[in-house]
């Protein structure tokens, strides 16, 4: 079966694909920025996965790890970086370049350091709701995601045979909301945005995962974004 390296594969959405790729008999390797929570992720996966610890902001670690594992089919990029939320009035230039270097940038990155080695298979770009929705405060992130959903189409076309794609996914229960909140802030933090949905819930890492397994495993699609966000974007 098809090789699938998931960036950002040791953590929350990254790693519920993860799982659901290796359940679906596809060989996998994740790749993560922490010891500790690739140890975790490995132990969490079935005994044939492999791990790299990698730094997005590093090429050489990229094309390194790139290089030690040969070709591969799938790429999935879920990797999560420093972000600038506020008024825009608030936001300088320099908050705005952070924004885009850490996800916008890091993807183009990971994934151009990709092509050497991906086979007719599939890009898919984990980007977020931000994009779509307009959210006062989220300007830059906005930005950042709609970005990559604006590479999505040409690079559909460029890079075929490959098939390229965006998951965008409202709010998602993750270890990331774990380290920016507190128990407290978190639960009213959830309340309040599953009410805001229109399925009055927040999403869990595997519906972003389903979304992906099909970017992945549907030979006929390409090109395109799947919002897998609750509706977030109508609100
Ligand atoms: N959760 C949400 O509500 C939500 C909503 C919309 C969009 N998203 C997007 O979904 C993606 C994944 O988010 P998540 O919630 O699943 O976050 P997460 O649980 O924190 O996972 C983030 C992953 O990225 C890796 N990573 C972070 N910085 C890295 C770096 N410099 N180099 C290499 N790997 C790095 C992490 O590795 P370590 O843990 O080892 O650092 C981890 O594997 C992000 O792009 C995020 O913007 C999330």
């Amino acid at each position: 079966m098809d090789k699938a390296w998931i960036f950002g594969g040791t953590s929350g959405i990254g790693l519920a694909v993860a799982q659901r790729l290796a359940r679906a008999g596809r060989p996998v390797i994740v790749a993560g920025h922490t010891r500790a929570r690739l140890d975790a992720a490995l132990a969490a996966l079935p005994p044939g996965a492999r791990g790299e610890l990698v730094d997005a902001a590093d090429a050489a670690s990229i094309a390194a790890a790139f290089a030690r594992h040969g070709r591969f089919a799938h790429l999935v990029v879920s990797v999560g970086g420093a972000s600038a939320i506020g008024p825009y009035r608030e936001l300088d230039e320099s908050a705005l370049r952070r924004t885009l270097e850490g996800k916008f940038f890091a993807y183009q990155r990971i994934t151009r350091a990709a092509l050497p080695h991906i086979d007719a298979g599939s890009i898919t770009w984990i980007s977020g709701a931000a994009a779509r929705a307009a959210i006062p405060g989220m300007s830059a992130l906005a930005a950042s995601n709609g970005a990559l959903h604006a590479m999505v189409g040409p690079l559909a076309r460029e890079l075929a045979p490959v098939r390229v794609n965006a998951v965008s996914p409202g709010f998602i229960d993750t270890p990331y909301w774990e380290r920016a909140l507190d128990a407290d802030a978190r639960r009213k933090t959830y309340d309040a945005m599953a009410a805001l949905v229109p399925v009055q819930r927040v999403g869990t890492p595997d519906d972003v995962a389903a979304a992906v397994e099909l970017c992945v495993a549907n030979g006929f699609v390409t090109g395109t974004v799947i919002d897998v966000d609750g509706g977030r974007r109508l609100v």
